[in-house]
């Protein structure tokens, strides 16, 4: 049973199931004809990605691969600004075109790192997806490519994005109270 604390503890809707749905369509067929005839790997970053990056596939009308790397960089609200591998690639991106899928860019310090990283194992291309970029005045580096939604910078959850672990299954993006 649903307890009523819970019930009522329910993030305010930011942007709705209906919105996602209709923006990684398009960010799906974007993709579908900028990478036609090559040979795509989808590496998103856990957890946060993980609903982003199974709607994304399906929305990709190409043969893919799917893989992922787990990196640790927040505790509850505030970044530590540490970055902690925690799971690494399963196969070689040498020669292949990769697209890291990412739920949410912050200060870009997670991208950063990432990019760096797998820089270095010799993809033939490498960009970024990400469903949704804060405003990060501060940041530098390779732009976005595919980005779903700006949004201000305020700390939101659902569709992947946790507070604490929580609210990762939520259909819609949203903020707490
Ligand atoms: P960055 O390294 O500062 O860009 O932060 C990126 C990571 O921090 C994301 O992949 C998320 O895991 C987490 N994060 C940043 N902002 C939020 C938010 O508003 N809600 C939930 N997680 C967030």
């Amino acid at each position: 049973m649903v307890s009523p604390t819970a019930a009522e503890e329910k993030p305010e809707v930011l942007i709705a199931a209906a919105r996602i749905r209709a923006r990684v369509v398009e960010l799906g067929a974007e993709i579908t004809r900028d990478y036609s005839g090559r040979r795509l790997v989808l590496v998103g970053v856990l957890k946060g990605s993980f609903v982003f990056l199974a709607d994304l596939a399906r929305a990709i009308d190409l043969p893919l691969e799917v893989d992922f790397m787990g990196i640790s960089t927040y505790e509850g609200r505030r970044s530590t600004g540490v970055v902690r591998i925690t799971v690494d690639l399963t196969r070689p991106i040498e020669d292949k075109d990769v697209l890291l899928v990412e739920d949410i860019v912050d200060s870009g310090l997670t991208m950063g790192y990432l990019l760096e990283n797998l820089a270095t194992r010799r993809p033939r291309s490498l960009e970024v997806c990400a469903l949704l970029e804060k405003p990060g005045a501060a940041r530098r580096g390779k732009p976005i490519a595919y980005r779903g939604f700006p949004i201000e910078d305020r700390f939101v959850v659902g569709y992947g994005l946790d507070q604490d672990e929580r609210f990762r299954n939520l259909p819609y993006v949203g903020f707490v109270r």
